[in-house]
């Protein structure tokens, strides 16, 4: 009477007994189903899982739930789920056919994804949007400058040449800003992660911060004692609490308290399943708390999307937030956003906490070091970046080699010429940067080595390369430093 399917199956896979259900479900009679194994039944996908789960049934572990499929006698296959117990030689089965369930479940699952894939398309339109409408301001603004210039000198008027130069450079900068920003925002920007003193980190931008935030707006630091040491972009962690930190300001036109709190935080294994994606672990978190408007759920829901913004045309462009969530998260970190309206907003910072010593960083300020006719093999595919980069090499006192990709350059690393540094795009055609270092390093194993890298593709980080002698300076950089850094490693 039972509409499951049920029977006797043996140690060698037959069904000794069986119930009248599985000609009504699957179409075999008693005595077909006897003379099958069950695994000239089954589909066969699932026969490896099955033959694995039927050995540890034979062994005294039931099966629960065990899913697969049959073959139907008219063709076709139908989901079955299981339950099975092991006595006297025989596995006990009981079947469900399950297979309405399943194809329910395909199609929400498929349904799902469609739905996913066109907020997605949405949310890609939106930023491609975005993204045309600032590039072309800025490139409008260069090329009109450009061609300025080249009226000017045309017409020898060289007096306001400058103004235009100045105009242009500062747009590209822009631009850079801009395409640093949506890398951030997409995990792809290279992060140089050192164990970073964050207390003294913050400590150093007070006097920005304090004129970020003018004179209405009452700062508070309040610095955790015994602060780990975290593992992150000095860099990129400044650019974060800055947006953290005019956000805040945004939120309280008419003043208010502005309070940055870091502390040491363990996340647990519960936080962690409630925040996807981040491990259970020690933390260091660095808070923003602002006493302003706060966001109402919809907006704080959406805060994180690239371009979102509640902000004017022009005031805002909606990229603060998502770049530090993007910059949070490449670190392996976490961004928590707390908010309320009508009393304030705090946002939580997590960074992972590095088991080393902070490492103090300097900065390039003014002029760059000369070189001291040190032999530099600069490795870029680009014409026009790789003819800048040792044209201001050689202007500070370098010799320099040159090569388009790896191919060019691995003869002159195995060959016995002096090269004091190499300097390498990280995205190169045919053998990266990566593998071109270890070969490298193969070759000369003391060789130090500055990447250069404008993306990141899989998440390029400096913590891969544990290796001293080796670091990562990002594109678009100013000249200076380009000369800074290899000065430092040089001299490492
Ligand atoms: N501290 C805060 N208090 C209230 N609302 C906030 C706060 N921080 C962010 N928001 C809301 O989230 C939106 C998105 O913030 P986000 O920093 O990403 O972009 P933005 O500040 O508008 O522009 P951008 O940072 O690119 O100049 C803001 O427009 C604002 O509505
Ligand atoms: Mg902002």
């Amino acid at each position: 009477m039972s509409p499951d399917l049920l029977g006797a199956l043996n140690a060698q896979g037959y069904f000794e007994t069986s119930n009248p259900a599985w000609q009504s479900v699957l179409g075999w009679t008693e005595a077909e189903l006897a003379s099958m194994s069950i695994f000239e039944l089954l589909h066969p996908d699932d026969r490896e899982h099955t033959r694995a789960g039927f050995e540890l049934t034979l062994v005294g572990q039931p099966a629960i739930r065990f899913e697969n499929r049959y073959r139907c006698k008219v063709g076709g296959y139908r989901w079955i789920s299981w339950v099975g117990i092991y006595e006297d030689g025989f596995v006990y089965c009981t079947g469900r056919d399950v297979t309405a369930e399943r194809a329910k479940e395909i199609e929400l699952a498929s349904a799902q994804e469609a739905l996913r894939q066109s907020q997605k398309m949405e949310a890609i339109g939106h930023l491609t949007g975005g993204i045309a409408h600032d590039f072309n301001n800025l490139l409008t603004a260069i090329i009109g400058s450009l061609s300025m210039v080249r009226r000017r000198m045309a017409a020898k008027r060289p007096e306001d040449i400058q103004k235009f130069m100045d105009a242009a450079s500062s747009a590209a900068l822009r631009a850079a800003a801009l395409t640093h920003r949506l890398l951030a925002f997409a995990r792809r920007q290279p992060l140089d992660s050192k164990p970073n003193d964050i207390n003294r980190l913050i400590a150093g931008m007070e006097e920005l911060l304090r004129r970020t935030l003018g004179e209405r707006i009452e700062m508070q630091l309040r610095l955790a004692a015994d602060l780990w040491t975290a593992l992150a972009d000095a860099n990129q962690l400044e650019n974060a609490v800055l947006n953290l930190v005019i956000n805040a300001r945004d939120a309280m036109p008419a003043g208010g308290r502005l309070t940055i709190e870091t502390a040491n935080v363990q996340l647990d294994a519960g936080y962690s399943s409630k925040n996807d994606g981040v491990e259970a672990g020690d933390y260091v978190l660095v808070s923003v708390s602002d006493t302003g408007v706060g966001m109402k759920p919809e907006v704080a829901a959406k805060a994180i999307e690239p371009f979102f913004t509640t902000k004017q045309v022009g005031e805002g462009t909606g990229l603060g937030l998502s770049m530090t969530y993007g910059f949070a998260k490449q670190s392996r970190g976490h961004l928590q956003i707390d908010s309320e309206v009508g009393s304030g907003t705090t946002v939580k910072v997590y960074l992972p906490r590095a088991l080393q010593e902070a490492v103090i960083q300097g900065t390039a300020a003014g002029e760059a070091p000369r070189g001291q006719g040190e032999t530099l093999l600069v490795v870029e595919d680009d014409t026009t970046v790789r003819l800048i980069i040792s044209e201001v090499l050689k202007e500070l006192g370098y010799r320099v080699l040159v090569a388009a990709d790896a191919r060019d350059a691995i003869p002159m690393l195995k060959s016995d010429c002096q090269i004091d540094l190499m300097i390498s795009d990280a995205v190169l055609p045919h053998i990266d940067g990566r593998k071109l270092a270890e070969i490298a390093r193969a070759a000369r194993p003391e060789l130090r080595i500055l990447f250069v890298t404008g993306y990141a593709e899989h998440a390029f980080n400096r913590g891969d390369f544990l290796d001293a002698g080796i670091e990562i300076l990002t594109k678009p950089f100013a000249l200076e430093t380009l000369g800074y850094r290899v000065r430092m490693l040089i001299e490492r």
